[in-house]
């Protein structure tokens, strides 16, 4: 018999958007289904839960990835940001979430926290990405609803401002 039971639960201790949490998962439970379903964290969207649509992406450790290929186990320890962790405490926007506004970036918003949760990665690593750079980065989300313009547009926008919040 394996030390753990078949459908045994397993504390999961991480910080989530700068508050620690212990939850409780299945080894096999999704780090998307963990998020959403044991610490609430609905603004991780799921759709295609295999690595395609891009819209479960959290920064994990300061890394974009999708938490649907990610297992709740494997985040053990782990710091975790969500779009949620974007706007101030006062729900003031930050400038890459303000330049989404002013462009029209979003629409149904399904896709919406991946895309920026992958843009802040971007900025923090390379403040000043070229337009081409910014577009392969979002190349790796599925928008159904925009035409990818606004987003690209919005990038760029935050960018040029110095996206100091991001
Ligand atoms: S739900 Fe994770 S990539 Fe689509
Ligand atoms: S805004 Fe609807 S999927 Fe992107």
């Amino acid at each position: 018999m394996s030390e753990i039971e078949k459908g045994a639960r397993v504390p999961v201790q991480l910080v989530l958007n700068g508050t620690a949490h212990t939850g409780f998962a299945e080894s096999r439970m999704l780090l998307s289904d963990f998020l959403r379903e044991v610490l609430g964290a609905t603004d991780v969207h799921v759709g295609c839960e295999h690595g395609v649509c891009g819209c479960c992406t959290v920064l994990i450790d300061g890394v974009a990835a999708r938490s649907c290929l990610t297992l709740a186990v494997q985040a053990e320890a782990t710091t975790i940001e969500t779009a949620s962790s974007l706007a101030s405490a006062d729900g003031e926007l930050n400038h890459l979430q303000a330049a989404f506004r002013k462009h029209h970036a979003l629409q149904c918003g399904f896709c919406t926290p991946g895309i920026l949760m992958s843009l802040t990665d971007l900025l923090r690593r390379e403040p000043e990405p070229t337009r081409e750079r910014v577009v392969d980065v979002v190349s790796g989300h599925l928008c159904r609803c925009t035409g990818y313009s606004g987003i690209i547009d919005a990038a760029m926008d935050a960018v040029n401002a110095g996206s100091p919040k991001t």
